[in-house]
């Protein structure tokens, strides 16, 4: 995923430092060209060689090191570099960089480098506090840094309170943001739903189905590495929602209808992945379960139908997506339901296939559209989903 992009990683002296080690391993296991630059103070926390173990790279601490294989590394490194990390940031470097100050490797390469450059502050909170730190943040920001904002938790100086630099899971979120995929949907607004919905028989129970949301974040997540805009609206799912996106969580397929069809006329884009329930149990003379024959019996009703909702209001240029899960007939059916509710594409996911459907991480579906039918090979959802929105974007720029 980031095959030829050049990340550079700047570690100063805190102890957070060793987080980093864990996301140096994984930006390389994406294929990245990993550089670490660490301050003198920080080969406290961190021995150089645990980086250049894990990167395969000399990890850069003295400038005026001579055994490098450009002349000027510091200056070769900057323009390499498609995005610098700055994690965990000293009190003291954020200063120093903020100041235009650059009296080691790390806050001299940094000064060079032209890319995107993020800034993830670890420190006590009364240091994070302290206006001082706060102005020079405020001054990186001027300058076109982008500061990742401090957790808050229990501090490895026994205090709670915020500056604790956040998982290195999130820090690579950053990264993938910024150079993990092409921009192409770039200012496009998209909005996907996810997850199953539940619908209550009485305070206790409720009837819903198997969907975990996997397919509709995978989505939003591709959609908002592309550069969109994304708004997820999910049913109960035990599924990280992605990073950057905003959620709306929702609980019944009413609560979905009316998230969706509020925000819909703003969409350019609109996938449908929940699994809605297309029944509930009808409230009758105050008790929704009866007892019949010794068992209980539910009377049920229709839930809207949100696809077609959409499909009857799609304004000119908005493209609509449905999914289709079917254990038989499952193109047949598809299509008729892309012609029915005047969708633009269904993506055709079969129970029957291994490696498809509700929970895996894998899928095996076919994109139906008007004139097309594409059947995908067995891939990731997050593959699947790029796919998805490859047929999309070709589909709109023609
Ligand atoms: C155990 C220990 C933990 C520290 N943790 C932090 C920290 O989280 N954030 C910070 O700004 N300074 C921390 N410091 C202080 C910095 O290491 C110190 O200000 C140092 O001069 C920073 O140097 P550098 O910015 O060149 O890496 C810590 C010091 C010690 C001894």
């Amino acid at each position: 995923m980031l095959k030829g992009k050049t990340v550079l990683l700047a570690v100063s002296g805190s102890i957070a430092a060793y987080k980093i080690a864990y996301l140096a391993s994984a930006l390389k296991k994406l294929e990245a060209d990993v550089h670490v630059l660490m301050t003198q103070n920080a080969t406290n926390f961190i021995n150089p060689i645990t980086f250049e173990t894990l990167t395969g790279n000399k990890c850069l601490v003295d400038t005026f090191d001579r055994n490098f294989e450009f002349s000027v590394e510091h200056v070769s490194l900057a323009k390499k570099a498609d995005v610098v990390m700055i994690a965990p940031a000293s009190a003291n470097v954020i200063g120093k960089i903020a100041h235009g100050i650059a009296d080691d490797m790390l806050t001299t390469t940094v000064m060079a480098c032209r890319c995107k450059k993020f800034v993830s502050p670890a420190m006590n909170t009364n240091m994070f506090e302290n206006p001082i730190v706060q102005d020079n943040l405020k001054t990186l920001e001027h300058y076109g840094y982008e500061v990742i904002s401090p957790a808050s938790g229990y501090l490895a100086c026994g205090d709670t309170g915020k500056g604790k630099m956040p998982e290195p899971e999130l820090l690579m979120e950053y990264i993938l943001r910024e150079v993990g995929c092409e921009k192409d949907m770039e200012g496009m607004k998209v909005l996907v739903t996810a997850g199953p919905t539940r619908e209550p028989v009485d305070p206790v129970r409720y009837i819903t189905n198997h969907s975990t949301g996997k397919m509709g974040y995978a989505i939003a997540k591709i959609c908002m590495r592309r550069g969109a805009q994304v708004t997820l609206v999910s049913g109960p799912s035990a599924v990280k929602p992605p990073e950057f996106v905003e959620l709306v969580p929702v609980t019944t397929a009413k609560e979905m209808f009316d998230a969706v069809t509020e925000r819909a006329g703003r969409q350019d884009v609109i996938i449908k992945a929940a699994a809605v329930a297309d029944y509930r149990p009808k409230y009758v003379s105050g008790e929704k379960m009866k007892k019949k024959d010794g068992g209980l019996s539910l009377e049920m009703e229709r839930t809207d139908d949100i696809l077609a909702y959409l499909g009857e209001h799609k304004r000119p240029g908005q493209f609509l997506c449905g999914f289709a899960m079917e254990t038989e007939n499952l193109l047949e059916n598809s299509r008729r339901k892309l012609e029915k509710k005047n969708l633009d594409m269904i993506v055709a996911n079969s129970l029957r296939v291994e490696g498809a459907g509700f929970g895996g991480d894998t899928n095996v579906v076919t994109i139906i559209t008007e004139k097309e039918e594409i059947p995908l090979e067995k891939m990731t959802k997050e593959e699947t989903a790029g796919k998805i929105l490859d047929q999309i974007l070709k589909m709109q720029n023609h």
